[in-house]
Order: C-alpha cells, then structure tokens, then sequence
C-alpha cells in the first residue's frame, strides 16, 4: 500500500499515484479530499482514508467515492451505521501505544462486532508505530506486545511503515504499508548496507556573484560573517520555495564541484552560499538543495527537523518536473 497523503509527501499525489498504479495493490492518504481527488484524477485503486470519516457527510462521501474508511472512534462506527452505505473493506485501528488514534485492545472486540452487524466483514486490523526508529526501545515492545493480543482474532492486519519496514519489525499479516521510504528517504540504515534512491531532487541555479572582505556579513541580521575574503552565491530558492528557514550556517549545498555551505539566513526567495573554495562555480552553475548529494535527511539535521517535513513543504512556487526513470522495471 502506497501512502500518498499530503501531495504524496510534496511530490505530487496524482502523478505518483498515476506512476505506482500498476506497481502497487491500494493506496493511502489522510483525508477524504485527498482520496477525493485522486478519484478525480481517474485513480481507480482502492484507496484507504487513514483517519476516516470524519463526519456523517464525509462517510457518505467515502461510500460514493467506493474508499476504505480506517475506523478509530465509536462516532465513526455511527456515521457507517447512518449512512447505512456499504464499503468493500474497513479498517479498524488498534491504539497499542502511539495514543493519537485507535481503539484500545480491550474495545477492539466491541467495535468489530458493531461493523460486522452492520454486515461489513472484511476488516483489516491496523495500528501505527510511535518509535519504529527504535526497534528495541520499550515502547515499541509494548506496542507489538499489544498487537500480538489483538490480532491473534484477526484474519488480516498492518502493522507497518517505513522505519519499522527496513528495520525489519512490520509486522507481515497482510498489508506493507510505505510512505517515507518509498520516496528514498530513510530515518534508519537499511539493512545489508543497501541506500534508497531519492525520487525528490529539488535544484536550482546560482543567480549572482559576488566577493565580500573579512569582517562583512551576508543576508538578514549579519548571522553569517566573512573569516577571510569570500566569494558569495545567491540561489534563488528561500523558505517560500520550501527552503528551511531553520537551515543552519554550514548547511550542505551540492554543486557539480562539490559541496558548498549556506552562509546567512535564509529568506523567502533566496539563499546564500560560501563558494570561496570552488572558483569554477558562477552565474548558472546547477546547485542541489537536496537529493542525491546532500540527502534530505542529512539537510534535515541542519534544520532540526525531518526530512518528511522538508519534502512534504516544498511549495506550490516550486514547479515540479517528472521523470519517468528507464531501468530494469521499464
Ligand atoms: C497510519 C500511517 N501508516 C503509515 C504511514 C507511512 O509512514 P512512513 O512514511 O514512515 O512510511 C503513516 C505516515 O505517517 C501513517 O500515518
């Protein structure tokens, strides 16, 4: 199951959902509006709502728009019974311990019993990890602990994301659910010294040049200042792009002649880099914000954030081309 919520993570829901159709069995995403759309946009997989219904009329929707509705609240299970509406498949979610969404194990049977008397039989337990990152930590313990109590009833079951996927602890009762990975990001090391490859390569072009003498700053607030005479690119992309503002000084920043480090704050439309060390860099040399060469995680650390936040923040001023990689699959 692809997961494709929030624009597929800033990559383009319908195009991505249009490239994996014939690759994956359904998708994911978060809301109605976004499954809505992708109906829209002729995608004609199933396609589950991750924090279903979250109205009468928002069920309604999901029945005409035939999607799978994840079940986590009782008020969710009288939407279903008042719309009176059929669904091919709904999942019911356990809250083992990430305690945002989901029945407790102990709720789990009642709540089955309210779908199937409303005659809705292929139901698929799910439950979400806090800490798949950690595969040791207590708290994921608790939680396969927990899961381990409830789907020994069930027939089919997901238990899966990207982290506990390539950590190895998804469980594999039916659904692989993958968002992050899928898109070349990894918050853990694969196993067997594999890399995923990052689909997002957000680039951009330096715009100007120019030297600045010891002791001068560059950009807002003068955080970064000059320890020897330094040649300075402007790259027009800044935070309304989908550029970090929290981007540290020292931030990576690749070039077809290695890296190079912001220097200054980043603004809305603009960055500034220390080129001093590379002379062959200018006016139109190609500069990589992240992608293969610096990786979004690796950029994330700079920024106190992840690198699904990067990714999923890119802006709609960003224009996104795609292309269709040729290799062994095509
Ligand atoms: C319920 C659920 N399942 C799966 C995923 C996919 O997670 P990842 O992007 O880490 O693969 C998410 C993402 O937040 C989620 O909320």
């Amino acid at each position: 199951m692809a997961v494709v919520k929030a624009d597929a993570y800033g990559h383009g829901a319908v195009k991505c959902a249009a490239a994996l159709s014939p690759l994956v069995d359904a998708f994911a995403v978060a809301i109605t509006e976004e499954a809505v759309a992708l109906r829209g946009a002729g995608i004609d997989l199933p396609i589950l709502v991750l924090q279903g219904p979250h109205s009468l009329e928002d069920a309604k929707i999901m029945s005409s728009a035939a999607l799978w509705p994840a079940i986590s609240t009782e008020h969710q299970i009288d939407w279903l019974e008042q719309t009176g509406a059929q669904f091919e498949q709904v999942w019911l979610k356990c809250d083992t311990g990430m305690h945002r969404l989901g029945f407790i194990p102990d709720e789990i049977t009642s709540a089955r019993s309210r779908l199937t008397a409303l005659s809705l039989s292929d139901i698929v337990m799910m439950s979400h990890f806090a800490d798949a990152e950690a595969p040791d930590s207590a708290l994921t313990e608790r939680q396969l602990l927990r899961w381990g109590q409830v789907i020994d009833a069930a027939p089919a079951g997901s238990f899966s994301n990207s982290a506990a996927t390539t950590g190895q602890i998804a469980t594999t009762e039916s659904w692989v659910r993958l968002g992050y990975s899928m898109y070349g990001g990894s918050l853990v090391a694969l196993p067997g010294g594999y890399s995923l490859k990052p689909v997002m390569q957000f680039e951009s072009r330096i715009a100007s040049v120019r030297w600045i003498d010891v002791g001068e700053s560059v950009g807002y607030g003068g955080r970064w200042v000059a320890r020897r005479r330094s040649r300075i690119a402007t790259i027009p992309a800044g935070y309304g792009d989908g550029y970090p503002r929290a981007a540290r000084d020292g931030t990576p920043i690749g070039t077809e002649k290695g890296t190079v480090l912001l220097a200054g704050k980043v603004s809305m439309d603009m960055i500034t880099a220390d080129i001093t060390d590379l002379p062959a860099l200018d006016v139109g040399s190609p500069v990589t914000l992240w992608g293969d060469s610096p990786y979004i995680d690796e950029v994330a650390g700079y920024c106190d954030t992840i690198g699904y936040e990067l990714c999923t923040r890119i802006t709609q001023r960003t224009p996104r081309l795609f292309h269709r990689l040729t290799g062994e699959r095509d």
